[in-house]
């Protein structure tokens, strides 16, 4: 059985069962991007093939692990470091001003959630916002969560190491102070207690 013949009725049932369960969404004309990563999902999942992938996920909850496959598979990867300039200049300039006033001198706690981190360009960039922003950082009990639906890009966010590409906005001299070069030419976070 071809993807072709997966009927219009199925695709729209998985469209909702994927909203549902994944929180992620592909209106009609993403369907094009839904059928390629299901794709990849079922041969990744050991289908004989797509279809066959569809009709499963269709008949019985799908499990932790298949939602885990088909989230690397439906997720766009797109991240840098100071990707969304505006708003982080929002945060830094008119947001966290107030919140380190109004905390400054009681519980010195601030807790950030980069919800859809991707592979840590995002968290990491709010970060090291907040160690040019705060100068007595080391007082403070600050926690940035990142989580993100699709595990694969978890891990390269724990692995903190980057190439050159995701420093494609990054304003200038921030590669050289808070990273070090690794010995394959990427470039890997470097742990606040030893920050330059
Ligand atoms: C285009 S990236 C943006 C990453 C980062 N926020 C940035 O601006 O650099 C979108 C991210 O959202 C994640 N994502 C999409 N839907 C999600 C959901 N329902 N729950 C959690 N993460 C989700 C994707 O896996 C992907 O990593």
């Amino acid at each position: 059985m071809s993807l072709s013949e997966v009927r219009e009725s199925q695709w729209s049932q998985l469209t909702e069962l994927i909203a549902e369960r994944m929180g992620l969404h592909f209106p009609r004309e993403r369907w094009g991007d839904l059928q390629r990563g299901l794709a990849g999902a079922a041969q990744e999942l050991g289908f004989e093939d797509a279809a066959a992938c569809v009709t499963c996920l269709l008949s019985a909850p799908p499990t932790k692990a298949q939602l885990q496959v088909l989230a690397s598979h439906l997720t766009i990867g797109e991240s840098y470091f100071f990707r969304d300039r505006q708003t982080l200049e929002a945060f830094a300039d008119n947001i966290l001003p107030e919140l380190i006033r109004a905390r400054r001198g009681r519980d010195q706690r601030l807790r950030i959630w980069s919800a859809a981190c991707c592979t840590g360009e995002e968290p990491y960039s709010l970060a090291i916002l907040l160690h040019q922003r705060l100068p007595d950082l080391r007082e403070w009990h600050v926690t940035i969560t990142a989580t993100d639906i699709n595990s694969r890009f978890l891990h390269k966010a724990a692995a903190g190491t980057y190439g050159e590409w995701s420093f494609r906005n990054a304003p200038a001299g921030l590669k050289e102070r808070y990273f070090n070069r690794t010995a394959d030419g990427r470039f890997a976070i470097v742990p606040l207690s030893s920050s330059r």
